[in-house]
Parts: structure tokens; C-alpha cells; sequence
């Protein structure tokens, strides 16, 4: 395939938003536990956090961690994370079906999220409690002192408040399977005016209220617009969640056009809110927080894991530790393009999730931690497009059938601006993506507006280090054998060649 990908050093859409690269921790499965904290680990520090596992984090960099759920926050009391561990019950977690030791909490998650150098954005619950515990753990977590829940976290040790500034308005509301499901309505209600009284506490925070867990959900679009209209002048954004996967009804060709849902679930929800704006003849924009987001094989999940039933009650068990393949990342990587893409829109983006649980990381109790494949887009879109601007790209492709989604770009592609300290050109990046099974892709990029000459910086392409297995996966036993390396055909001033299958990046 071919493509030509046109850009325009004076159409930049917008800075690349900092919190765009997040991640998420639950408490689910082995993400928390033996994930990101293992006491009795070689490599644990004085706080029980594996240090391993933080510097892997520190490397592929998540500028935000949504924590504590998913699903788990809809049941959970979070009073029972904090004060003394010994004193903390063991609860049963309804959602995933285990018990949680409560030896990790609020106070701990800030801890690590210090030492992961990331921001925190938490999630209340509103599926067994509401306005009330909303306020009260946004008053431990902000209040600096002399009240109650502010004093109770100040006895727990820590006397600066945390000033957590991103707050969810609970999790997958619009869900059948969430605990405290609630209509439309019904949530819209909760919502508002649980933001209010949030915002009756700390006036700075910024809220997200629930939108949809996917685009195919029967309510998608009316949840949304009921949502807003009972909360747009009193939350700052909307969520969004997605996961995809190559299944019986998802083909492999399908599956790589995966950003293409991802685009117009995110022009929807824009068009949605802008929508209800404009009957509320409000010049507010809402954002999108797209919270949630993945390739997951929930089919293989629902058909086993979850189909089958845990009875057992275990702490921590394994729970879909996906291994991720070179096409996965593929995949990752054009989602996080259309992230990219939609800058200017989607102020959050949380991959799901960060340990163990369909993780960027893989770790061991007792053992080793690894990054898994779509590790390896996610560390270098963030690092190569932090700090810039969006690019307005033009892409001319060639394209390929699709069975969902008609016609597609065969090459996929986003691009970022970054200018000196001086308001000079520094450089750009390229990120492209073949959707091609059988072909490499040639991209040529013109260039409009720029004051000089470019000359390729670096190529990178991400593939398996020996030949060209699709299927190619990072594990325990060989936790490198999908990697980036340099892309030699690329070259000439101002042309970029993608002389092999996969997710690239060039500069
Ligand atoms: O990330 C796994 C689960 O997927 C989350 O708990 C839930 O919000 C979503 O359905």
C-alpha cells in the first residue's frame, strides 16, 4: 500500500493534552497485589511497593492513574483502605468475585502515585453510596485540616493534603452489570448533584461525569445527552470507555480498523455534548475522558473465566492477563493516533490497566516484571509527543474492506509539532501504522509552511526481534523478544518509507 500524508506547520489543532497517557489501577485481579504492590517481594520498599514494577512505570511514563476501579469502586467502602492495616476488614468484592484485604488504600495509592511521578484521578462510588462518602473522601484526600475526615487522614500520617484534582463521578453507570445500575435519569440526578455538593467542598476539582462503556451500548448517545443536560455547567468532562479484540465476529481485518470506532465514538459523544450546549445556549465545551481503553479478549473471558464462576473468594487471583501480541500493539497504537488525532477533544485518556490485569506490565509475585508489547507504542507516543502540538494530518491511503466498518486507510497515521525554546521548528513526529496482513507500506509526507529543510531524525519499528510473527508476544522467559528497532530504509529529506509491517514512529 501506499499513502501520502500531507501536513502544515501552521495547523496545529492543539497542544498535546498532559493527561492524554494515563493508565488506570483497580483493585482487580493482580493489578494491585503482587502488580504494583508486593510486600514480601525481593524488590519491595519500605511501603511494600515493588520497585521493580515503579521503574518499569516511571519508564513508560503514565502521566495519570485512575484508581481504585472499574467495576471494584461501585461496591467499595473506602473507608475501609485507610488508618491502621491491621484493623482494615476483609471485604467481599461482588464485582470480580474475590475478597479484598483492604491492605492497600487510598494512602498507599498516593504513595506510590508520588513515586511513579503521576497525578491521581479518582473514582467515587455511586453505585451503593453517593453524595455523601463522595464528599467525605474528597474531604480526607483535599481538606488541608481541623474536620473530620481531613484530621482522620492527618491521625493516619499524612498532614499535606493530597489535592487530588480529577474526580469520576462512579464507573460504567449506564452498565447492566454495575452494581447500582441506574437509568439515564436516574444517574444524571446522582450525578449533578453530587458534583455540586463536591464542588461545595473544594471549588478547584474537575469532574467527569459517566458516559458510555462502549458505542455499541443500546442507550449510547441518549445516555449522554441526558447526562449533560442535567450536569454540563457542573462537570468538566464526559467519559468514554472501549475495548477491542480479533474474535468469531471480529476478524482480523476488523479488528486492526479498531480506531476507526474509536473516532466516531469520539465524534459522537463531541457532537452529543455540543449538542445539548447549544440548547443550553452555554459557550462551556465538555471534554472527553476517555478512561478506559484497550485491546482485551473479553471473548475468551466471558466464554471461560467469568462463565465458569469463581466460588472460591480468592484474594488476588489471576484475572484476564492477557499476553499481548505484535498486532495488538498495532492496534494500540492506532488508538492512541486517534487519541492523538482528537487533542483538541479528549482532555484524559486512561489505558486499562497498568499491572497484570490486561497490563502494559506484566509482573511475578516473587518473580520478575516485564513490559508487555503495547507497552512499547504507548512509552514512545507519550514520550515523542509530549510537550508538542497536534498536527491537522491529511492522509491520502490506500484502503481495504472492512466488515464493520466498510473502507478503511490501510495507513494509519497522527503527528505532533514540537518548537524550541525559541519558537523555532524543533521537530516533528510521525506516528503511522500498517493495517496491511500481507504487505509492507510506502508513506510519503509532503510538507507546507515549514521555514527549512527536515531531514529524517530517527525510524523506529516495532517487531518481534527475530522475523515477522504477528503473534509475537513478550513473556517471563523472554520479556525482549518484541522490541523497537531502527527503521533503515527511511530517509531522504522529508520522505518517510514504511518498509515493514507494523506500528512506527519516525522523526
Ligand atoms: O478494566 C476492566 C473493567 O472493564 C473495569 O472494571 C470496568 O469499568 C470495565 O467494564
Amino acid at each position: 500500500p501506499r499513502a501520502r500524508i500531507s501536513l502544515d506547520a501552521s495547523y496545529t489543532t492543539a497542544p498535546v493534552p498532559h493527561r492524554l497517557f494515563g493508565s488506570f489501577v483497580e483493585h482487580m485481579g493482580r493489578c494491585v497485589y503482587t502488580g504494583i504492590f508486593e510486600p514480601d517481594h525481593p524488590s519491595a520498599d519500605a511501603d511494600g511497593l515493588r520497585s521493580d514494577v515503579l521503574e518499569l512505570v516511571r519508564e513508560i511514563g503514565p502521566t495519570v492513574v485512575r484508581y481504585p476501579g472499574g467495576n471494584f469502586v461501585s461496591g467499595y467502602d473506602w473507608e475501609d483502605g485507610v488508618g491502621p492495616v491491621e484493623q482494615r476488614p476483609r471485604r467481599i468484592d461482588r464485582a470480580w468475585r474475590t475478597v479484598e484485604t483492604n491492605a492497600f488504600g487510598l494512602d498507599e495509592f498516593a504513595r506510590w502515585a508520588d513515586k511513579a511521578q503521576t497525578e491521581v484521578m479518582y473514582a467515587v462510588n455511586l453505585g451503593t453510596r453517593g453524595l455523601q462518602e463522595a464528599c467525605d473522601v474528597l474531604e480526607y484526600a483535599n481538606h488541608p485540616s481541623g474536620t473530620k475526615f481531613s484530621d482522620l487522614r492527618r491521625s493516619h500520617g499524612r498532614t499535606d493534603p493530597y489535592g487530588i484534582t480529577l474526580w469520576c463521578l462512579g464507573n460504567e453507570m449506564d452498565g447492566p452489570w454495575q452494581t447500582g445500575h441506574k437509568t439515564a435519569h436516574e444517574y444524571a440526578r446522582l450525578a449533578g448533584e453530587t458534583a455540586r455538593a463536591m464542588r461545595q467542598v473544594d471549588p478547584t476539582i474537575e469532574l467527569v461525569a459517566c458516559g458510555s462503556s462502549s458505542r455499541s451500548m443500546p442507550t449510547f448517545g441518549e445516555w449522554e445527552r441526558t447526562v449533560l443536560e442535567e450536569t454540563y455547567e457542573d462537570v468538566q468532562m464526559i467519559s468514554a470507555h472501549a475495548y477491542y479484540e480479533e474474535s468469531e465476529t471480529t476478524p482480523l481485518a476488523d479488528f486492526l480498523a479498531s480506531a476507526v470506532d474509536m473516532d466516531l465514538f469520539i465524534d459522537s459523544v463531541a457532537a452529543t455534548a455540543d449538542a445539548v450546549g447549544a440548547r443550553l445556549k452555554s459557550r462551556k465545551k465538555i471534554g472527553i475522558s476517555f478512561d478506559e481503553w484497550n485491546v482485551w479478549n473479553q471473548t475468551a473471558w466471558n466464554s471461560s473465566e467469568r462463565a465458569n464462576g469463581r466460588t472460591a473468594w480468592d484474594v488476588a487471583p489471576r484475572v484476564i492477563e492477557d499476553e499481548y501480541t505484535v498486532q495488538d500493539a498495532v492496534v494500540v497504537g492506532t488508538l492512541l493516533n486517534s487519541l492523538l488525532r482528537h487533542g483538541d477533544r479528549v482532555l484524559v485518556g486512561c489505558q486499562a490497566q497498568l499491572v497484570n490485569v490486561i497490563g502494559l506490565l506484566r509482573s511475578e509475585a516473587g518473580g520478575p516484571a516485564w513490559k508487555q508489547t503495547i507497552a512499547l507504542p504507548f512509552e514512545q507516543v507519550r514520550r515523542r509527543s509530549l510537550g508538542g502540538h497536534v498536527l491537522d494530518v491529511r492522509t491520502a491511503s490506500d484502503r481495504y474492506e472492512t466488515g464493520k466498518y466498510g473502507d478503511v486507510d490501510l495507513v494509519d497515521a497522527s503527528a505532533v509539532l514540537h518548537h524550541d525554546d525559541d519558537g523555532g521548528l524543533a521537530r516533528v513526529t510521525l506516528f503511522l501504522a500498517n493495517r496491511s496482513l500481507e504487505e509492507s507500506a510506502q508513506a510519503s509526507v509532503s510538507l507546507g509552511g515549514f521555514a527549512q529543510d527536515l531531514a529524517v531524525g530517527d525510524a523506529l519499528v516495532l517487531a518481534a526481534t527475530d522475523g515477522q510473527d504477528r503473534y509475537a508476544s513478550n513473556t517471563e522467559s523472554a520479556p525482549t523478544a518484541v522490541g523497537l528497532r531502527p527503521l533503515a530504509s527511511a530517509g531522504g529529506s522529508a520522505a518517510v518509507e514504511t518498509a515493514e509491517r507494523g506500528a512506527q514512529t519516525a522523526r
